[in-house]
């Protein structure tokens, strides 16, 4: 496949190539999370399907990289933090979600400037999920 570098210009949605590449990022990232032993803590973190959170993950991405703001149309102010409180979030799973992250960037060819990018700006968001 040929990858497209593009330079920053638009939106980080336009970028990425619109919904269809939100949408195979977050597939790869939850199929990461589901397959390899690296990422098991992360995993068991989660409930026994990870079809909710793929589907708003997705919809929370396509609005966060400045496209369809699909997931506050439905459920408001984001308020990550406070949802992510009733689960237990430390530094190894921070760290084994940002691996997590960063691997699926990869694997679906976001474009290398972009994927810095996104990842200076995933970083800060899953330290503050931080609550223990
Ligand atoms: C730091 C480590 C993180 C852990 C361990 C974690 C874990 C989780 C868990 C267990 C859920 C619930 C899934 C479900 O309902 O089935 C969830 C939901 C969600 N997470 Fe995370 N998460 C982390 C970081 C992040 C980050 C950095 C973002 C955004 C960039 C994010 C975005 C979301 C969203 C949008 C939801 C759905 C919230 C809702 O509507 O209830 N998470 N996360």
């Amino acid at each position: 496949m040929q990858i497209q570098e593009k330079p920053p210009a638009g939106t980080p949605f336009d970028w990425i190539g619109g919904e269809p590449k939100v949408e195979a990022l977050v597939e790869r990232f939850y199929d990461l999370m589901d397959l390899e032993p690296a990422y098991a803590q992360l995993r068991a973190v989660h409930g026994t399907s990870l079809d909710n959170a793929r589907q708003r993950l997705f919809w929370f991405l396509c609005g966060w990289l400045g496209g369809p703001q699909h997931y506050t149309d439905r459920f408001g102010h984001p308020m990550l933090r406070a949802r992510h409180l009733p689960f237990a979030i430390g530094d190894l799973e921070r760290d084994q979600w940002m691996a997590c992250m960063r691997q699926a960037m990869e694997e679906t060819h976001v474009p290398q400037q972009l994927r810095v990018a996104l990842g200076d700006a995933f970083q800060k968001t899953a330290d503050w999920m931080r609550n223990k």
